[in-house]
């Protein structure tokens, strides 16, 4: 696996493959890779010809209170990782490479409506930040499939819409979420818990599992069900940012007779902000 640092270094190289009719898959991550990410690069690998990873932490999708400064930096054992799953090339820009004006002078790319609920009430700018980064990775690497995971499912939807709106040609593939033996989804922040968060943490997955069993056996309350899902998380020790159950088409709060629903939430652990969703039909 070669490691590119540059814009000019990384088209170079994708060009000729381009040019010789090669599919070209992106896995565009923030680093400190765990087995999710890895997953995203062996469906990468089993669907495209040449992979691309990125890392890079883009200060753009970072509040100003949030961790930017701490988010773990872990280069060298990134690349073994990636080079053992089968990644062909790492990008591993810098900021002034994203962002050579700084980031005050960098056009955004903004998805309305989406962008604006739920994480996105927590944390004003942040899919501002993710859905100009990731335009502007599409446009240096120009590939044809890019995977993203679907614990990110807000992250998720609002780059499809992105893509979609502004007819950009990159086929979006989401991959299932990868979870610890306790339930526990796998994430980069994960590692900032205590071990008394850690233990605390699989209540996320089970207050989901709760509440979709509570689905599927007809209450169809939707907003009592948030209500109880947030008492379960906080009686665990978290503190619950949300819990909603919208629909999967738009995202928005389902109502009684809607079908096709993700239960959508977000809690603290200490300063850890942790995210989870769980899929539901639901038969009326
Ligand atoms: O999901 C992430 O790791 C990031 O939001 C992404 C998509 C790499 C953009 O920085």
């Amino acid at each position: 696996m070669q490691t590119l640092h540059t814009i000019a270094e990384l088209r170079s190289v994708l060009s000729e493959h381009r040019r010789s009719g090669k599919k070209i898959a992106l896995v565009p991550t923030m680093g400190n890779l765990h087995r999710g990410h890895i997953k995203l690069v062996e469906v990468a690998r089993s669907e495209a010809d040449i992979v691309v990873a990125s890392i890079f932490v883009n200060p753009l999708q970072f509040g100003p209170n949030e961790d930017l400064d701490s988010y773990p930096r872990t280069l060298q054992d990134d690349q073994k990782k990636l080079q053992d799953a089968g990644c062909d090339y790492l990008f591993a820009p810098n900021n002034s490479e994203i962002y050579p004006e700084g980031r005050d002078q960098q056009t955004l790319v903004e998805v309305p409506m989406l962008s604006d609920l739920y994480c996105g009430t927590t944390r004003p700018g942040h899919f501002c930040g993710v859905t100009t980064v990731v335009c502007k990775l599409f446009n240096i690497c120009q590939p044809d499939l890019a995977i993203f995971g679907e614990k990110d499912y807000q992250q998720l939807r609002i780059i499809r819409k992105m893509v979609s709106d502004l007819c950009i040609p990159v086929e979006i593939q989401s991959v299932a979420t990868v979870r610890a033996d306790d339930g526990l989804a796998l994430s980069s922040r994960n590692g900032y818990l205590n071990e008394e968060e850690r233990a605390a943490a699989p209540a996320m997955q089970q207050t989901l599992q709760l509440t979709c069993q509570a689905i599927s056996q007809g209450n169809h309350d939707f907003r009592q069900l948030e209500s109880e899902a947030e008492s379960q998380l906080s009686a665990a020790g978290l503190i619950p940012d949300y819990v909603r159950i919208v629909r999967r088409s738009d995202l928005l709060p389902a109502q009684a007779g809607d079908s096709s629903l993700v239960i959508l939430t977000a809690a603290y652990l200490g300063p850890t902000r942790l995210i989870d969703n769980c899929e539901i039909d639901c038969n009326s």
